[in-house]
């Protein structure tokens, strides 16, 4: 297995994004910098490369693969939400592309420390930004019945949310749930029997749920992704690739709200090929949107 993430639909990102030699490119979320690598070499010497990830661990592994970038590289530890600001700040002129390439990262689930994985036990973190925000285990341990039944519900599309909160609340009548295995455990109780032994571990759809309420990664979600894309230049082209149904379901609503100054890319999501899932089975959930701003109206500020 590689030891960086491999990027998702690289070839359909490039041809939607189509950086040019020169080019200002923005990666609101540059992990392992595999996306940001091609781009860099197409927008060559001349070109800029903002990279933005709010996990300082992947910023590094992106500074160090990205050190020999052709292009002017630089590195923002944030929310890829700052964008429009930063572009209003720093290159008022807009950028040319910007990729959002939501979610979580393959390091984050190789790296058990971080609470990612219901594999290995360790505390019950799961934040991407670990300079801010609230531990996976103290959500879990205030968060009210309703609020985490939702949660299950709603982000895993868990069939069992209820059993699986009301074993939690249980759980921590006798004490704080602090790792990932107190979480794994309240899964198992609360499924029936049958259910334990299935291909895919019972617990995905909570470990996953937790990590997106935990993270906020669908809060103002369809606001962002449109407050980035007014930020485009002028033929500026934007592409986001999305991994569960309510990051498609934003992109799509924010893409059509931008009206007739925008044009639309992909009049429906486009869809890794069977030979890319095959080979890299973390892009099988993948959707990637795109638009291109053919006039712009709004100056940033
Ligand atoms: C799927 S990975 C990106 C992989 C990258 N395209 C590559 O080829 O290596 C998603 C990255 O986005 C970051 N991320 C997720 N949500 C973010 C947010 N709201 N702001 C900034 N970075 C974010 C994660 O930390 C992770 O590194």
């Amino acid at each position: 297995m590689s030891e960086f993430h491999v990027p998702v639909m690289l070839s359909q990102v490039l041809d939607l994004l189509d950086p040019q030699p020169g080019e200002f490119v923005v990666d609101g979320t540059v992990g392992h910098g595999g996306h940001a690598w091609e781009l860099a070499l197409r927008i060559g010497k001349e070109g800029t490369l903002v990279a933005f990830d709010w996990d300082e661990a992947m910023l590094e592994t992106a500074r160090a693969r990205l050190a020999h970038a052709p292009c002017k590289t630089l590195f923002v530890h944030a929310d890829y939400r700052e964008i429009p600001s930063w572009v209003a700040k720093n290159h008022p002129a807009g950028p040319d592309c910007v990729l959002l390439d939501l979610g979580v990262n393959w390091e984050h689930f190789a790296d058990p420390t971080r609470g990612f994985t219901f594999q290995e036990d360790a505390p019950l973190d799961m934040r991407m930004d670990r300079s801010r925000g609230e531990p996976a285990a103290a959500w879990l341990n205030r968060a009210s019945f309703d609020e985490i039944r939702r949660v299950l519900s709603e982000y895993g599309g868990e069939r069992h949310a209820a059993a699986i909160a009301k074993k939690i609340m249980e759980r921590r009548r006798r004490g704080a749930m602090k790792t990932t295995q107190d979480l794994v455990q309240a899964v198992l109780d609360a499924i029936p029997p049958r259910l334990r032994e299935r291909r895919i571990h019972p617990a995905t759809r909570t470990f996953q749920a937790v990590r997106i309420a935990v993270n906020r990664e669908l809060e103002g979600l369809e606001d962002a992704i449109r407050a980035i894309a007014l930020t485009l230049r002028e033929g500026g082209r934007m592409a986001v690739l999305s991994y569960h149904s309510g990051e498609d379901r934003a992109t799509k609503l924010a893409f059509r709200s931008l009206g007739d100054e925008f044009e639309t890319l992909t009049k429906k999501p486009l869809r890794p090929s069977g030979a890319e899932v095959a080979t890299n089975p973390s892009a099988r959930s993948a959707r990637l949107r795109a638009v291109r701003c053919s006039r712009r109206l709004t100056e940033i500020s």
